[in-house]
Parts: C-alpha cells; structure tokens; sequence
C-alpha cells in the first residue's frame, strides 16, 4: 500500500516573517494519522524550514537543482548542497521550469539522477499543454517525458515520486477532474510497470488547481497518491484540509 504524499511547492513566495507564521500553524493544525508531508520553499528559505521543521514530521523539499554535480555553473544549486539542509525531496521538470527556463525532457532526467545519487527522492513532474490536449497529445506527451526518465535512470525509477501536472489546470483554478486525471495516472502506472517489478511502490502525484473542495475526489482515485499542491500551500487552513482529506 503506498503512503499517501502532499508536497506543498511554495513556488517563489514568502519572506522569513510569513513563512515562520505559515510553517507554524501548519504544524500545529497537522492531524495525528497523517499521510506523508513535505514543504518545497525556495532556496534561500531551506536553512529556515529545516530548523522550524525538525522534529514535525514534515520534509523539507526543494523545488529545483542542477543536472550538475560541482563546478562553474553561477546560480545553480546542487543536489550535495541541498541534502546538506536535509533535503528530503526536489522538485524537477516543473512546467514552469519547462517552459520559462527551456529545460529538456533530458536535463529533467539527468536532474532526476542527480537528486537519486545525492539521496533525494526527485519529484518529477509531467503533464499536458492545454494545445496538447486539445490537439489529441496528452498520452503521447506524458509518456515522451517519462520515458526520457525511465532511460536515463533504469532500475532507480522506482525511487522517484512522479507528478502529473496538467499545464492547462496550475494556477488556473480549472482541475483536471477525478476521472480524467485517474486517466492519465492509469497509462503511467503501466508505463512504470513496464520499466520496473517495483512500479507500485512508485506514488504519482496530482499537481493542478488542488484545493480543500475538490482532494477528496482526486485522492479517492487508485493510482493518485497525493498531491503537489501550488496556492493552496500558503493557506495553511487550505493546506491542512487536503491533508487531512489524504489521512
Ligand atoms: P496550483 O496548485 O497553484 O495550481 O499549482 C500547482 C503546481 O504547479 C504545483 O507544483
């Protein structure tokens, strides 16, 4: 039985006053018998979180690192320096990252591999295009970026949470609903079975408009194992109802 995961991935938001307020209430609202926790902050915010969250129960994840190990790369951040702040999970593949940043499905892979190497669980995201969908794509799309990670990473594939973030649904308000996102995650189990005896162990996560209303249905769904949730992981009452709805 996989352990349900609700990563909150904070995106480029807070301050060290809002998020000491925000990383409180959280953990003092955490119901007993919850699922997996973890809170992705921007980096400057990881020295921070690690020490308001040691002993809560909740991860401290970040929300990128470099598909480089060391060396002359000016701004980027390895996967070595993040597990020196107890970094527990990183993000990769991000739409956002994707799409304003031109990262690959490669780079993705490879930052995968970093992460696997320096003992952080990567959270690799995938997912659609509104045009994608629209035009017919959204199997074909997913299944090209996964596969980019399934080559470069082999067996270890089975160490990694992935994330289906339909691009049309972040920050949009607009969820994929229970049934077509249950759709998706389907055709991505069967690819990780393909790729490896353990594919069930492998949680993949909702990503997409995820908030207190609509959890329940979503987690509800066999093969979706939490969620990765943007704006609604700055309300910390918001947050901790789709916790509790995961529990
Ligand atoms: P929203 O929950 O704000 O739609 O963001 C989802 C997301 O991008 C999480 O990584």
């Amino acid at each position: 039985m996989r352990r349900k995961l609700i990563a909150g991935n904070w995106k480029m938001n807070g301050s060290l006053v809002a998020n000491q307020d925000l990383i409180g209430a959280v953990g003092a609202g955490l119901p007993v018998a919850h699922c997996a926790v973890a809170l992705c902050v921007p980096s400057p915010y990881l020295a921070q979180a690690q020490a308001l969250l040691a002993g809560s129960g909740i991860d401290v994840g970040a929300q990128d690192l470099s598909c480089h190990e060391s060396g002359a790369f000016t701004g980027e951040i390895s996967a070595a320096m993040l597990r020196e702040f107890g970094v527990r999970y990183a993000i990769v593949g991000h739409s956002e990252r994707r799409q304003f940043h031109r990262e690959s499905d490669a780079e993705v892979a490879q930052k995968a591999q970093r992460a696997l190497a320096a003992g952080i669980t990567p959270i690799v995201c995938i997912g659609e295009t509104l045009a994608e969908r629209e035009a017919g794509q959204t199997e074909a799309v997913v299944k090209r970026q996964l596969a980019a990670v399934i080559h470069t990473n082999g067996h270890c594939i089975s160490e990694i949470v992935l994330a289906y973030e339909p691009v049309w649904a972040i920050g949009t308000g607009k969820t994929a609903s229970p049934q077509q996102a249950q759709q998706v995650h389907a055709v991505l189990r069967s690819q990780l079975a393909a790729a490896s005896e353990h594919a069930d162990r492998i949680g993949i996560l909702y990503g997409g408009s995820m908030n207190a209303v609509n959890a329940a249905n979503l987690l509800g769904q066999p093969d979706i194992d939490g969620g990765l949730i943007g704006g609604a992981s700055l309300k910390a009452a918001d947050f901790l109802a789709i916790i509790s709805a995961a529990a």
